[in-house]
């Protein structure tokens, strides 16, 4: 398998809006994350991801974006930005942008022309259709933030296709002209120095009209994605060595190969939702069910088996849209600590690059909001007015624990970096509440405690950069059938890892007899500090305990 950097780096995602505070007005901002980029380089991470710091009217906190070469006001100047990337180069880490390209914002400049009339010279940068006859809508796909994915815009008499919310109007990518407008921008932080872009929706960006389905069937995965895509690469990426992740709704694992063999020159990995839906029912996330061992399991196993040598994964169990990994997956109550380091086994020991979500590291839960008014995101807010005020399909209280559960809000609290009022983001008010538990939970007390989540993420990373086995090795499941436990190996040439994970609170026991012994292997990691290796290869594991072993963790010793 073909080595390359970005497949043995480890990435961090900023939400810059919640991140770090410079000037008192409750808002993250550049500046703010120039001041933390110590506490980044002493994690160890390679890779900062930002999500958007671009021109936006701010109706999606950024993913609606109205001018791709302007900052964010809130954010700072080009000033702020060219500063921000000097400092995080010379600390030897990269920078990758997000790039929202499906959409831009109603207030971006091509829009506003756009929308004139039918014949200005913007007129098919978007998706403009007539209504039907009986003047209804061009036809009936849903937005994903709630109500009809259409518009209608009286200058043009026509309705304008929106997936997302109607401030965020579609790029029409039929058109050549667009996706020369895209690339154009593109080049342009390509030369302000970034390395590598993180694709919003990327696989949204063609679309069938006619096909018959449902919902999300029509403009996921559409006719003329990879085509695009290829095009992409050959105008910005051949040959400037970038990093480049598509998010892929709805993406199986043969989409996945598509997109990633490093044959077809287009994206180097993608996020997958398969794993992060698997909770979710008939009617998506707000419609939650208890989480699942076996099917994540199941679902990550067929991940890993599916792209090894064929493409690359990338590993993730949050980020800004999802709930806190602890809360969803873990205890973030009695056993945080322990399950926080459990499930980081999982994005550091399978196979792909390992996304780590601002305050993960810290081990960080849902927000502990008592009331919808204290959230900010028009998700939840579209979500409660259509489900539970107009359609009724849920109640209040039903509602009410689905946003506890799933709400986008619960991961874009601000980081809790101390104890003080405001957990030290802000002098201000915040834009969002910070969560009390930040009095417990936070940066300042974790670096000096070496048992913190966060020293254990800080290992994992070192680890990493001394073993290839962790980045290139072939995963093999081990005890597939059960549904207290999580284990696997990893294989490669002599080296040989294996992970075992305790994914209940309480006490199971597993039997490794058969696949080890004492003599051949040692202890390599463990999320309790008084683990022990078994003469027997039999364990008695406490809630959450997790321990890898190592065939070659001896000789290490003795070096
Ligand atoms: C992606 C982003 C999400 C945003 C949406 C629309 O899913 O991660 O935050 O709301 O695209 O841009
Ligand atoms: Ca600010």
């Amino acid at each position: 398998m073909e080595r390359k950097w970005w497949k043995e780096a480890v990435v961090y995602q900023i939400y810059p809006r919640s991140f770090m505070d410079s000037n008192g007005d409750g808002i993250g901002d550049l500046a703010g994350i120039r001041t933390r980029l110590e506490y980044l380089r002493y994690l160890g991470v390679d890779v900062l991801w930002l999500s958007p710091f671009f021109k936006s009217p701010n109706d999606d906190n950024g993913y609606d974006i109205s001018d791709y070469r302007e900052i964010m006001t809130e954010f700072g100047t080009m000033a702020d930005f060219k500063a921000l990337i000097g400092d995080i180069h010379r600390l030897g880490m990269k920078l990758v942008m997000d790039l929202v390209v499906n959409h831009t914002s109603d207030e971006h400049a091509w829009f506003r022309e756009s929308r004139r009339d039918r014949t200005n010279p913007k007129h098919d940068y978007y998706i403009w259709k007539d209504p039907k006859a009986d003047g209804s809508l061009p036809n009936d796909w849903s937005s994903v933030f709630s109500g009809p994915a259409w518009t209608y815009s009286p200058e043009r008499d026509q309705y304008y296709l929106h997936v997302f919310s109607e401030k965020q109007p579609d790029l029409n990518w039929d058109n050549p002209a667009v996706r020369r407008e895209v690339y154009d921008l593109m080049q342009f932080w390509v030369d302000q120095g970034v390395d590598g872009f993180r694709m919003d929706v990327i696989n949204l960006i063609s679309k069938e009209f006619f096909r018959p389905g449902e919902g999300e069937d029509y403009f996921f995965m559409g006719p003329r994605v990879h085509e695009y895509l290829r095009e992409m690469n050959e105008a910005v990426l051949a040959g400037a060595d970038l990093m480049t992740v598509g998010e892929c709704p709805g993406a199986t694992p043969e989409d996945a190969v598509a997109f990633t063999a490093p044959e077809r020159h287009e994206l180097n990995m993608i996020f997958t939702f398969e794993h992060m839906d698997l909770d979710g029912g008939p009617h998506g996330k707000w419609d939650f069910r208890e989480f699942e061992l076996k099917k994540l399991k199941a679902n990550l196993s067929a991940w890993q088996e599916k792209l090894h040598g064929r493409g690359w994964n990338s590993l993730y169990l949050n980020n800004h849209d999802q709930p806190r990994m602890v809360s969803r997956f873990g205890d973030p109550g009695r056993y945080r600590v322990e399950s926080a380091k459990m499930l980081a086994n999982i994005t550091h020991f399978l196979e792909g690059t390992p996304y780590i979500y601002q305050g993960e590291e810290l081990g960080m839960t849902n927000l502990d909001f008592t009331h919808r008014s204290e959230l900010r995101d028009l998700e939840s807010h579209n979500a409660w007015q259509d489900l539970v005020e107009v359609r009724g399909i849920f109640s209040p209280e039903h509602m009410m624990e689905a946003l506890r559960r799933k709400a986008r809000d619960n991961a874009r609290s601000p980081m809790q970096w101390d104890a003080s009022p405001e957990a030290g983001f802000t002098t201000g008010t915040p834009w969002l509440k910070v969560n009390a538990n930040h009095a417990i939970i936070n940066a300042e007390a974790q670096l000096k405690d070496r048992a913190s989540v966060f020293h254990y993420y800080r290992k994992l990373i070192s680890l990493r950069r001394e073993l290839p086995v962790m980045v290139y090795g072939e995963y093999r499941e081990l005890f597939s059938e059960r549904a207290d436990l999580f284990a696997w190996e990893r294989l490669l040439g002599e080296e040989r890892l294996l992970v075992i994970n305790n994914f209940t609170d309480g006490t199971i026991t597993v039997d490794i007899s058969e696949l080890v012994t004492k003599e051949e292997f040692a202890l390599f990691l463990s999320n309790y500090d008084d683990f022990a290796v078994s003469e027997t290869g039999r364990y008695t594991l406490r809630p959450y305990e997790a321990f890898v072993l190592y065939n070659e963790a001896k000789e290490r010793e003795e070096v």
